[in-house]
């Protein structure tokens, strides 16, 4: 301890003490001071210095505080101190007797062996987690899109209908919104624009076009909501990445191969893609991509015979929407649909882990159960 610290080395007028509470409260500070020596556990020698220290006759703390605090006090504060002082001295005298008797009772002894620490007991070993198998598939399929040069950004959860039906060229009233129910979140009166919880990452297109001239090659993973009712397939939270890719030279070949690239790196290069007309209000010709049945080759047959429960006996299952961006959606971002062209894609990544991994319920996703997280570390 520096002599600075050790008060009652110091005379009060030095301390600057002038009130008698201000002695009460310099003594607070001596007590909690002697409070954390005696808590400590304590061995007869140890036991012996402590009493020195604060009762040794010579300069134990106590008649520091006699020489120091007590005899040039002026008489204004001579009562306070005087007082304080006998308190304190039953006080650690009290104290000091008490764990002489704990020493010589064997008390003690029990308590320093409980502090022991025993070095060669093995470490206590916590159990590391593991990212969740849909943050494994996003993972996945980040590094097979990064390898052919696009590029990951995330956008927001709650968004505006601009960005997610009109500027997608799916105006108010359009029937397409039906199957986009969604969460609208109650605001205050006067706010400028309704918002809701997006139902599909493709927001993400408008938000990254406003934001950057072509070329342009973007994936989006993220989290959608739509009011659809649980069950197997379906759940009001899921997951998808879109993927957005515009350039002055961007052909539809360019759009099936990139997906074909994508398919047979993420199920095997023996797995077939083939794509069927669809509807987006956004992309135009727009498709839905198949795989060849993962589970039974595409044959459409079981193994043990019958038809194959997964495909239905069809040897394709569907994967997800995709097309050629709509010119009309340039129009919304001021790029020149004269001169530019590109295609996009929207992946449910929770259907895809589950094909990937033969898992029927989508709903063990969102359970948290350890039993079905810890398989896949
Ligand atoms: C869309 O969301 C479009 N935005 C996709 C798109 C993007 C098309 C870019 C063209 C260009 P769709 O509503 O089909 O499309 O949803 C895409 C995927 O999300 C589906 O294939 C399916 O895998 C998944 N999905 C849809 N609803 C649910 C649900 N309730 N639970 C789990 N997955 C769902």
């Amino acid at each position: 301890m520096s002599s600075s610290e050790n008060k009652p080395e110091r005379t009060l007028a030095d301390l600057g003490v002038t009130r008698p509470d201000q002695v009460v409260s310099l003594f607070g500070e001596v007590r909690a001071r002697f409070e954390s020596q005696v808590s400590r556990p304590l061995d007869q020698p140890n036991w012996e210095i402590l009493r020195q220290a604060w009762l040794g006759r010579k300069s134990g703390v106590l008649t520091q505080i006699g020489d120091n605090w007590l005899k040039p006090a002026t008489l204004e504060l001579k009562r306070a101190v005087g007082a304080s002082l006998n308190e304190l001295r039953a006080h650690v005298e009290s104290q000091i007797e008490a764990r002489r008797l704990a020493i010589e009772s064997g008390a003690e002894e029990s308590a320093l062996a409980r502090e022991r620490v025993d070095l060669s007991l093995p470490g206590v070993i916590r159990p590391i987690g593991s990212h969740h198998l849909i943050r494994q598939v996003f993972q996945e399929i980040e590094d097979i899109f990064v390898s052919i040069g696009f590029s990951v950004v995330e956008g927001p959860e709650i968004e505006t209908p601009y960005y997610n039906f009109e500027a997608l060229n799916i105006p108010e009233f359009h029937p397409v919104r039906d199957d986009m129910d969604t969460f609208y979140l109650e605001l205050l009166k006067g706010a400028p624009t309704p918002l809701l919880l997006r139902t599909h990452t493709s927001p993400m297109q408008i938000r990254t076009m406003e934001k950057q001239k072509p070329p342009v090659r973007v994936i989006v993973p993220g989290k959608v909501y739509r009011r659809d009712n649980p069950d197997a397939t379906h759940s009001f939270i899921f997951h998808q990445v879109e993927g957005l890719a515009v350039d002055t030279d961007i052909t539809f070949c360019d759009f099936t191969g990139t997906i074909d690239y994508f398919v047979k790196q993420f199920f095997g290069p023996s797995v077939k893609t083939r794509f069927r007309p669809s509807y987006f209000p956004f992309t135009e010709p727009s498709v839905e991509f198949d795989v060849s049945c993962i589970f039974c080759g595409g044959s459409g047959a079981a193994a043990g015979g019958g038809t194959c429960s997964k495909c239905k006996g069809a040897g394709w299952i569907e994967l997800f929407g995709a097309g050629m961006v709509d010119p009309a959606v340039y129009g919304f971002v001021n790029y020149d649909a004269k001169k530019v062209s590109g295609f996009a894609f929207g992946m449910g990544i929770d259907r895809l882990a589950m094909l990937r991994y033969g898992i029927d319920d989508i709903q063990v996703f969102f359970q948290n159960d350890v039993r079905f997280l810890s398989q896949f570390p």
